[in-house]
């Protein structure tokens, strides 16, 4: 048996979600519980297209295990046309065996995600990427305004859950505020968990 550990599971194309994920792991492990880092790989048009079993850079593939065994998961997509991308979404649709025995029923979950464009579905693809997480019995926790940074931020940030404009070219970095809330969705989801396995 494995220590307590959160799962970040993202996917990303170009490296903004996987940034957020990293930021948010952080903030998971300043409350001392593990961030375990998992993706997702590309779905293809090909139907007999395989990725090789490891990716070439980054964080390893999640499995149905990972998700099995967490105390908590932070779930993050791009924004495509205001929903989360189809390899995320591939992933969870091949989830039916955790949900049918209720593994993750009453586990605290987090989402979040970037986009290209500041009003262009953020919250949107939030609020969509909750669904299947509340087929799952899993518990929703998004951000509190007790974070200063959701008054303040100029980019990206909603109580729904961490979110980053990433611009037209998808260079701008994440800005302060931005990172604060990841962190801050990292540190609540471990200290929720913590608190519900006491
Ligand atoms: C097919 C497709 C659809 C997209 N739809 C949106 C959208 O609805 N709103 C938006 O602001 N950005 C949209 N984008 C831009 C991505 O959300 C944005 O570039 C994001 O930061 C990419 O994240 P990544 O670097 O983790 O891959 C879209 C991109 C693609 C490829």
């Amino acid at each position: 048996m494995s220590a307590p550990y959160i799962l970040v599971l993202y996917y990303s194309r170009h490296g903004a979600t996987a940034q957020m994920a990293r930021q948010i792991a952080r903030g998971v492990e300043m409350s001392g519980l593990e961030a375990r880092l998992r993706t997702v790989p590309a779905v293809s048009t090909e139907c007999e297209a395989v990725a090789p079993a490891v990716p070439e850079e980054g964080a390893v593939y999640a499995t149905l295990d990972d998700l099995k065994h967490c105390s908590g998961l932070a779930l993050g997509s791009p924004t495509r046309f205001g929903n989360m991308a189809a390899p995320l979404k591939y992933f969870l649709d091949g989830t039916s065996s955790l949900w049918l025995t209720g593994e993750l029923v009453g586990k605290p979950a987090g989402v979040f995600t970037s986009t290209s464009s500041l009003h262009g579905g953020q919250e949107s693809t939030l609020l969509s990427m909750m669904l299947p997480l509340l087929h799952h019995g899993m518990l929703l926790c998004g951000l509190p305004y007790a974070e200063a940074a959701l008054l303040e931020t100029r980019g990206g940030g909603t109580p729904y859950g961490p979110s980053h404009h990433a611009g037209s070219d998808g260079k701008r970095q994440l800005d302060e505020h931005e990172i604060a809330l990841c962190r801050a969705l990292g540190k609540r989801l471990a200290q929720v968990a913590g608190k519900l396995e006491q």
